[in-house]
């Protein structure tokens, strides 16, 4: 369903990624673990289309490349960033809601999008009406992964999720992408990682990255992040 095929990836007159050659299926839960500044996030973003990228990406067998990155998300893809940036002022519906919008998703689509969203995640509809800027750190997670679920149709990419998430949370916010597996059954899951211990038992593959390049992996449980 997500395809690179020899691709780097620059930023500015930088290469970060190299000679990515993989592709993601359907029902797929993907771990990417790597340290700081291995290409987590730059991987994700390419995906989204925010870098130069040579080579080809496919998503849905269609050239990605082809598509601008504001209509990515159209595609059915949902992206919840390492840096949430939750709107504070706005309450936390409008927050989730956001995507919808900019996609021009619909009234009728957008609302029953928004039911599963709360399906998934119940406690978020009794926090709606809150404006954005008081909830948790961690809450304000949940928000931001809300938010990636409103397009996250058929790909889903999280960036180091459980990073700074209590413990309590973190087993909250598994509990809410396990609802999410059981509901849709062919989604595909991105998640990154520096710590591999927090995805064990999780992701159904594990891809490490290092110094901007795949490899196929397993998770170490011995290895330390740094
Ligand atoms: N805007 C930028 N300009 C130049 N270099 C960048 C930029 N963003 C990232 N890089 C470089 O690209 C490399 C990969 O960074 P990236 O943020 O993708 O790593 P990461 O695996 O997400 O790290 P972290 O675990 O810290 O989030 C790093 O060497 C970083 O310095
Ligand atoms: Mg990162």
């Amino acid at each position: 369903m997500l395809e690179f095929r020899n691709v780097s990836a620059s930023i500015g007159i930088i290469e970060i990624l190299r000679d990515l050659d993989f592709r993601i299926e359907p029902a797929e839960t993907l771990a990417l673990i790597g340290r700081n500044g291995a290409g987590k996030t730059t991987l994700l973003r390419t995906v989204m289309g925010f870098t130069k990228v040579q080579g080809e990406l496919f998503f849905d067998g269609k050239p990605l490349t082809a598509v601008s990155p504001p209509r990515r998300p159209g595609l059915g893809i949902g992206y919840s960033p390492e840096d949430r940036r939750l709107f504070s002022a706005f309450t936390v519906e409008e927050n989730i809601l956001l995507p919808a919008d900019a996609a021009r998703l619909g009234k009728e689509k957008t609302r029953r999008r928004l039911d599963k969203v709360y399906d998934i995640l119940p406690e978020l509809k009794e926090m709606a009406g809150r404006p954005a800027g008081n909830v948790s750190g961690g809450q304000g997670k949940m928000v931001a992964l809300a938010r990636a679920l409103m397009l996250g149709t058929k790909l889903v990419m999280l960036d180091e999720p459980f990073q700074g998430l209590a413990p309590a949370l973190a087993l909250r916010y598994a509990d809410a992408l396990r609802a999410l597996r059981d509901s849709d059954r062919s989604i595909t899951l991105i998640i990154t990682e520096s710590n591999p211990a927090l995805l064990r038992g999780f992701a159904s593959r594990t891809l490490v990255i290092e110094r901007g390049e795949v490899s196929e992996g397993s998770i170490d449980p011995e290895r330390k992040s740094t």
